[in-house]
């Protein structure tokens, strides 16, 4: 059978553009697609990022400086933006008002503002399917908890605790990047960097906080620039968020943190819910490890480890036995979002898709209502429904 091809443009030729050139170079990993991504057009501010595009790619024919430039071109069905987060409302409302299909990167605009704009341009042009980058819910050991919150097992939550945890930027003598900038990180700081990360589940589970309360660091504050001197580092390094959610009868505290700086974490992503019937979670510091602890009453508290299978969204050539890593979770959402675009969210082979437009937004409400409750040291209400 022939596979659909959909003709991709990447936008943004750094860390994340190059991921994605890798996932589409793996395609043959996944089975029985009938729909594949194929990059034909790359694009960046800077030459040198698109000369590895050029030397790695074969697909690639077209190559641009310009993003408007690629945007005219109409061999492209498709965007993949991964551009610095004060680029995102310009270049993701040019990207959906060429027509093209777009999966962005997060957290969808740099402030509250420049996502509603981007909301309005998705809303100008329905035809047009957007979805955000979040690809950790799709490790083995994430869909499993996924299945496991379908299926109701919790009984009365007691709590959900989610996170995503870095820790290079303990090093003082790290080099100033854009992460560390307002102007061009946004003054979520480590929220809008990482928050929608931790939020994609929660928020798919249908938890959205009704209260927050954000204990917000700034721990490191210059940086070396790289030139010799030393520049003031702005943006917030850590965020512990308390949330109360109230939910189809239910009430629980939801503790979401997001930590440049957190000693001895590299990409930790993790979910943790308990709950009177079964507790379960899932960390990609052991990426492998499901733990799940089911109870009845009176009976034993104990926690069950399990390895979880290779086992995704999307069927691979790969044995069960085998690890899965942070590339597979990039492959597994690239075929998700391919499989939107193919088939429709109806007609996607599997029914986890990506992170939603809506989803982002909800992030930048509760990001938002964060830093005020940061400024002032009181509990931000919510009001979802306004
Ligand atoms: N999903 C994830 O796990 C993940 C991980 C890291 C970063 N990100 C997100 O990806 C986005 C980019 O981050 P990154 O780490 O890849 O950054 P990066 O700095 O490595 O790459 C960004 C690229 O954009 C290019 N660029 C800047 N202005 C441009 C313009 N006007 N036109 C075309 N290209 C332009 C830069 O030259 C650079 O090559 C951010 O939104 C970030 O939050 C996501």
């Amino acid at each position: 059978m022939a596979r659909q091809t959909v003709r991709f443009g990447v936008i943004g030729c750094g860390l994340m553009g190059k991921e994605f050139a890798s996932a589409a170079a793996r395609w043959c990993h996944l089975t029985d697609l009938s729909f594949e991504p194929r990059i034909v057009a790359v694009c960046d501010a800077i030459p040198t990022a698109t000369e590895w595009f050029q030397k790695n790619v074969p697909s690639v024919e077209y190559v641009y400086s310009d993003y408007k430039e690629l945007l005219a071109n109409p061999d492209v069905d498709a965007i993949y933006c991964a551009v610095p987060h004060h680029l995102h409302a310009q270049l993701y409302i040019d990207i959906i008002q060429a027509g093209k299909h777009l999966l962005g990167e997060k957290p969808f605009g740099i402030d509250l503002e420049a996502n509603r704009a981007i909301m309005a341009a998705i809303d100008q042009n329905p035809q047009v399917i957007v979805r955000s980058s979040s690809e950790f819910p799709f490790f083995p050991g994430a869909q499993q908890l996924v299945q496991w919150v379908q299926e109701e097992k919790f009984g009365r939550i007691i709590e959900v605790e989610a996170g995503f945890w870095h820790s290079s930027d303990l090093d003082p003598t790290k080099v100033i990047n854009w992460k560390r900038k307002v102007a061009s990180n946004g003054e979520y700081g480590c929220m809008g960097d990482l928050g929608l990360h931790v939020l994609h589940l929660p928020l798919r589970f249908g938890w959205k906080p009704d209260t927050v309360r954000a204990l917000l660091s700034k721990i490191v504050p210059q940086r070396p620039d790289g030139k010799g001197g030393m520049a003031p580092c702005e943006t917030w390094d850590n965020a512990i968020l308390a949330c109360e959610v109230k939910t189809d009868g239910q009430q629980f505290p939801m503790i979401l943190s997001t930590k440049r700086i957190a000693p001895g974490h590299a990409n930790t992503w993790f979910i943790r819910v308990t709950g009177t019937d079964f507790s379960a979670e899932f960390t990609t510091k052991n990426p492998k490890r499901i733990a799940s602890l089911p109870y009845t009453p009176g009976g034993v508290q104990a926690w069950h480890v399990a390895d979880a299978p290779y086992q995704s969204a999307y069927g691979t050539i790969t044995g069960g036995i085998f690890e899965f890593g942070f590339s597979d979770s990039i492959l597994q959402m690239w075929a998700a979002f391919c499989d939107e675009l193919a088939n429709g969210r109806d007609g996607m082979r599997q029914p986890f898709y990506c992170a939603t437009p809506e989803e982002a937004a909800d992030s930048h409400r509760l990001f938002t209502a964060a830093l005020a409750s940061g400024r002032t040291g009181s509990t931000i209400t919510l009001r979802w429904e306004e």
